[in-house]
């Protein structure tokens, strides 16, 4: 590996831009406007939640094409940027014209006081640059991120639909910025930002030093491990989307920081017959498109996971890492029996997902041991017979909000059915304990019974002896309690043909 001394460069606006001297826990947020004056990004909240600094990121993906996402520049650490392009809301300026999202937003009357616009703004860009013709859900989808106090979403929404009619046809051959996701794939301003950020290529590692703190961006497995099993007291960092409020909102630094998004062999989704792995450092968006191709059943909760920013940041490894006891991914890995592949050094072990978490912030994970990928079976490898037809899924996650919300309880149920028998029974939740856990009393109570709804009942009651949740601001143990065993009973509904989900369930 390179000796330290090396610089943090990206492109800014297009142009090559080299950091020097800053210390590697400041976000790209308080870099742009602390240190570059640049204030059109604002700050809100400053861990994630609002979308006032959302900005966008260009960078080249493992077939070498550009790929557009929002990003929170709020929880986003700058070092992160290395080799990477950066586009904030000045870049949409021009002295000509506003940007059709930009003239959209006027037109719709998108704008009040417009300190949450140009998060939406950038929102809305990054959508421009990657989808044609998105429907009103799918915008929806898009800014979930982003919140408006005066404005209301009618006219933003509306300006995203007029935002495609604004373009002028021959704009698209001439600036990439104004050329929607319609001209993508042929368009020249692609190549050219390809070619700009390949120039920014490293041969060796980033080791970027200041203020005292070590940043490594290793670009291989082996360097990553041997790195990380002789600093075993640094922050491993994924997309940040965790550590990045560590850092704003409880204020803590690390002396180390090991970065995985330079590893390009923990982004890989290898598939065979049996199952699916998913490198540690695929991020939560791909990750959850690879799942629902195979489990469709867990696309509608999925899109309620954070936001599109936080869910193109955040990596599945950093969620199953981090094994918060409210993490929405593991009720679904584990009722789904998905295991986890853990290496330390050289030496590697895959263990059953639920048997990394021990107790509250308590993990079987040894000092220096990484995740390095998550190995979840095909429905035909868990349907067991091979029939997997008679598997059954139910995925729920109770939140206040329906958009951009962290669980209250969390709800994953696997099930095969045979005849009218229960012969396969996996059921896990989030919200319910210290750790995403396992109803295994529950489960006990229906394999090898009838699939009835007397049953479902005396499972629910049984649900009692697996949980003895917490109160909290998100619900009250009693709460808590009642909406888990509702949701076994609903699942049971479902599997009737009755449409119990009509409306998503919420904390009331
Ligand atoms: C606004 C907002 C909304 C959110 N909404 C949700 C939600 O709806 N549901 C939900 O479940 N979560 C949510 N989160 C939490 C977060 O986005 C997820 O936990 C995410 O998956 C973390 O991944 P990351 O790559 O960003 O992790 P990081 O922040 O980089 O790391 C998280 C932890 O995992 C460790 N880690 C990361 N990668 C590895 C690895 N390969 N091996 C070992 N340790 C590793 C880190 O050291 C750290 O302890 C939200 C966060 C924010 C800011
Ligand atoms: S400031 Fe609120 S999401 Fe970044
Ligand atoms: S315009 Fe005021 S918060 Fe959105």
């Amino acid at each position: 590996m390179d000796a330290t001394g090396c610089t943090i460069r990206f492109l800014l606006n297009g142009a090559p831009h080299e950091v020097a001297g800053v210390d590697p826990h400041t976000t790209l947020l308080q870099y742009l406007r602390e240190h570059l004056q640049w204030v059109g990004t604002k700050e809100g909240c400053a861990e994630g939640d609002c979308g006032a600094c959302t900005v966008v990121i260009g960078e080249l993906d493992d077939n070498g094409e550009v790929s557009i996402n929002p990003i929170n520049a709020c929880i986003r650490l700058l070092p992160t940027l290395d080799g990477k392009a950066v586009f904030t809301v000045e870049s949409l300026a021009s002295k000509d014209a506003l940007h059709p999202v930009q003239q959209a937003i006027v037109n719709c009357h998108g704008s009040q006081c417009g300190f949450c616009t140009p998060g939406f703004v950038m929102a809305l860009f990054a959508l421009f640059k990657n989808e044609a013709a998105p429907s009103r859900e799918r915008v929806c989808e898009a800014i979930a991120g982003n919140l408006c106090r005066c404005t209301g979403y009618r006219p933003i929404l509306d300006a995203a639909q007029m935002m495609y009619s604004l373009t002028e046809a021959n704009d698209t051959a001439a600036d990439w910025m104004r050329a929607p996701a319609t001209c993508n794939a042929k368009h020249d301003g692609n190549e050219i930002l390809a070619t700009a950020i390949r120039q920014l290529r490293r041969n060796v590692s980033l080791d970027y030093v200041a203020n005292g703190v070590r940043f490594i961006a290793p670009k291989s497995v082996d360097e990553f491990s041997a790195l990380v099993a002789t600093n075993p007291s640094a922050w491993i960092l994924g997309g940040g989307t965790d550590i990045g409020l560590w850092v704003t909102k409880a204020l803590q630094t690390n002396a180390t920081i090991i970065y995985t998004g330079e590893i390009a062999a923990l982004r890989a989704i290898v598939e065979n017959d049996d199952a699916i792995t998913i490198g540690a450092t695929v991020s939560l968006d791909v990750a959850f498109r690879a799942m629902n191709r195979i489990y469709p059943e867990l696309a509608h909760v999925w899109t309620r996971f954070a936001s599109w920013p936080i869910r193109t940041s955040g990596t599945l490894g950093g969620n199953v890492a981090n094994g918060s006891p409210i993490g929405d991914s593991m009720p679904a890995l584990i009722a789904l029996d998905a295991k986890v592949a853990l290496r330390k050094g050289n030496e590697k072990r895959v263990i059953p997902l639920e048997s990394l978490y021990i107790d509250y912030k308590k993990q079987s994970r040894a000092a220096g041991e990484w995740v390095e990928a998550i190995v979840l079976p095909k429905r035909k490898a868990l349907a067991g017979s091979g029939n997997d037809g008679n598997l059954r899924i139910g995925f729920y996650k109770n939140s206040k909000r329906n958009e951009q919300d962290i669980s209250a309880v969390c709800a994953a149920i696997a099930i095969r059915v045979e005849g009218d028998v229960v012969v396969h029974c996996r059921i896990a939740f989030g919200g319910m304990a210290g750790i995403p856990k396992r109803a295994l009393h529950t489960e006990a109570s229906l394999i090898g019974k009838a699939w009835s709804e007397e049953n479902i009942r005396v499972a629910m009651n049984v649900m009692a002896r697996d949980y003895a949740p917490m109160s909290d601001m998100r619900a009250s143990a009693e709460y808590r309690m009642q909406v888990a065993q509702n949701h076994l009973l609903r699942f049971w509904f479902e599997s009737q043909g009755e449409a119990v989900g009509l409306m998503e369930a919420r904390v009331f």
